[in-house]
C-alpha cells in the first residue's frame, strides 16, 4: 500500500492536522518526526474540534498506530495531558495505538524558562522549542529513556545542567528554578508514561506491514534549514527530518503531497513579502478564523506567494498539492498571488530566503468569485474563476493540484484523479 508524506508549504497552520486525519482513513501507521507542542493541529469531526500539539494527527480514528518519532520533543506532562483528553471525550488512547521513540528529547522545566525569557524576538510559541533541541546539540539534554534510569542518575544529570541554566536564566534576567521543580514533573509522570515508550521505533516503522503516513509540524518556511532563518523553528519539518526524526532510511514515499493554504499566514515575526495590513488581510483573518491553535496570537494575514510554493516543491520534492481553505477567498472582488520578487526595482533570479524583506512582490491579479465554494463536491461544482485560480497555481508550481479543501470538515475536501484537470 501507498506511503505517503504531508509536509506544510509556507510557515505553518496550512491546515495538515485536518488533511492528514483525512488521508489517515487510509493509511495504518501515523507518524509525528519533529516539533513538538509548539504544533497546534486542529481536526474536527462533525461539530467537535479536537486540536492535537504531540499527538499525530492520526490518533482520532480507531485501529491506527501513531508514532511520535525520536526527534519531536516530548513533555510528558503535556503528552498524559493530551491523552487524558482525548479518553474524557470518549477517544480511545492505548500502548498499542500511541508509541513513543525512547529516544526522543525530553522537554524540560528550566528550557520553559529560558524560552519565555528570550524567545521574544522569534516570537516563539514559549513551548521550549529552541533552547532543548540546543541541549541536543550541545549533547546535554536528556531523552525519554533517561526517565528509567535510578533516581540518583536522574538528579544527578539534571543537577549538572542546572548549574548552567541557572546562569543562563540570571543572564537574561529570569529567577531560577530548583532541582525539585524540574525533576517533580518527571517523577510524577514516568510510570503512566512507560506504556507508551517504544525502544526500536525504526524498527516498527520498518518491518510494518502497511502503509505508512508521515506527518510534518511546521511548515517549510520555518524550517532551521530551508526557512526565513532565524525567524524559524530549531527542527526540520522538510523532507529530511523524516528520515532524522525516525532513523528510517528505508522508507520510500508514493506520493510526496505539499500542503498549501490558498492565502498565507505567519504568527510569530519575520519576514511575508505578501502580508497585508489593510482591511483585506482583517477580512481573512476573520473569515479564516486565523488565530494560533497553540497560543491563540492572531495570525498575521496575505496572498499567496507562489515564490514560496515553488520553493517548498524543490525543498521537498513534492510530487502534488493540496490546496486548503479555499472557501475563504469566496467573495473577494480581486484575489491576487505572487510569482516573484523585485529588490529596488530590479526582478530576482533566484527565490531570496535570506532577504525576504527586502523583496516586493510581482503579483498576477485574478477576478474573484461571489459564489459559497463549501458544499462544491467535485470539480465542475467549483465556479469558473476558483477553477483558474487553482490552474494557475498547478501551472507555476508544475505538479497536480489533487485535492482542494473547501471546509473544516472531513467531508468537505474535493479529491481528483491524476490532477484537478485530469
Ligand atoms: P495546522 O497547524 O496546519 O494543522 O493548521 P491549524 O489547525 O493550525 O489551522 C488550520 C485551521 O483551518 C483549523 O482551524 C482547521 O479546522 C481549518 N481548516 C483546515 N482546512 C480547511 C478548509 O479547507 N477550509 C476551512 N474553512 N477551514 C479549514
Ligand atoms: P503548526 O503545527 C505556526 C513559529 C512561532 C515562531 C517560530 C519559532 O500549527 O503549523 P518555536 O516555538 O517553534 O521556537 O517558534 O515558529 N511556529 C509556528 N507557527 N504554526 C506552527 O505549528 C508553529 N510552530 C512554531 O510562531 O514564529
Ligand atoms: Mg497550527
Amino acid at each position: 500500500m501507498a506511503n505517503t508524506i504531508v509536509i506544510g508549504m509556507q510557515w505553518g497552520d496550512e491546515g495538515k492536522g485536518a488533511f492528514i486525519d483525512r488521508l489517515a482513513e487510509k493509511h495504518d501507521l501515523i507518524v509525528r518526526y519533529q516539533g513538538g507542542a509548539n504544533a497546534g493541529h486542529t481536526v474536527y469531526i462533525g461539530n467537535e474540534k479536537y486540536v492535537l500539539h504531540l499527538l499525530p494527527s492520526g490518533i482520532l480514528r480507531e485501529d491506527k498506530i501513531n508514532v511520535i518519532g525520536n526527534n519531536v520533543l516530548v513533555d510528558p506532562v503535556q503528552v498524559l495531558d493530551e491523552i487524558n483528553e482525548l479518553r474524557e471525550r470518549g477517544i480511545d488512547v492505548n500502548p498499542k495505538k500511541l508509541k513513543i521513540s525512547h529516544t526522543a528529547p525530553l522537554i524540560l522545566e528550566y528550557n520553559k524558562l529560558l524560552d519565555a525569557a528570550k524567545g521574544s524576538k522569534i516570537g516563539t510559541t514559549g513551548k521550549a522549542i529552541g533552547p532543548t533541541y540546543a541541549d541536543k546539540s550541545d549533547r546535554i539534554g536528556l531523552r525519554v529513556y533517561d526517565l528509567y534510569r535510578s533516581d540518583d542518575e536522574l538528579k544527578a544529570k539534571l543537577e549538572e545542567n542546572l548549574l548552567i541554566k541557572n546562569l543562563n536564566l540570571a543572564f537574561h534576567k529570569s529567577s531560577s528554578i530548583s532541582l525539585d521543580k524540574v525533576i517533580e514533573p518527571l517523577l510524577r509522570t514516568r510510570d503512566e508514561l512507560e506504556p507508551f515508550v517504544c525502544k526500536d521505533i525504526k524498527n516498527l516503522i520498518y518491518t510494518y506491514n502497511g502503509s505508512i503516513l508521515a506527518e510534518s509540524a511546521q511548515g517549510t518556511m520555518l524550517d532551521i534549514d530551508h526557512g526565513t532563518y532565524p525567524f524559524v523553528t530549531s527542527s526540520n519539518p522538510t523532507i529530511g527530518g523524516f528520515y532524522t526524526g525516525t532513523g528510517c532510511g528505508g522508507i520510500k514515499f508514493n506520493e510526496l503531497i505539499g500542503v498549501l493554504k490558498a492565502y498565507t499566514t505567519r504568527v510569530g515575526e519575520g519576514p511575508f513579502p505578501t502580508e497585508l495590513s489593510d482591511e483585506r488581510g482583517e477580512k481573512l483573518r476573520a473569515k479564516g478564523n486565523e488565530f494560533g491553535a497553540t497560543t491563540g496570537r492572531p495570525r498575521r494575514c496575505g496572498w499567496l506567494d507562489l515564490s514560496i510554493g515553488q520553493h517548498a516543491v524543490q525543498v521537498n520534492g513534492l510530487t502534488s498539492i493540496a490546496i486548503t481553505k479555499l472557501d475563504i477567498l469566496d467573495g473577494f472582488d480581486k484575489i491576487l498571488a505572487c510569482i516573484g520578487y523585485k529588490i529596488k526595482g530590479k526582478e530576482v533570479d533566484y527565490f531570496p530566503v535570506e532577504q525576504l524583506e527586502n523583496c516586493e512582490p510581482i503579483y498576477q491579479e485574478f477576478p474573484g468569485w461571489k459564489e459559497d465554494t463549501s458544499k462544491a463536491k467535485t470539480i465542475s461544482d467549483l465556479p469558473e474563476n476558483t477553477r483558474k485560480y487553482i490552474k494557475t497555481i498547478e501551472d507555476y508550481l508544475r505538479i497536480p493540484v489533487k485535492r482542494v479543501g473547501v471546509g473544516k470538515r472531513r467531508d468537505q475536501m474535493i479529491e481528483f484523479g491524476m490532477s484537478i484537470f485530469g
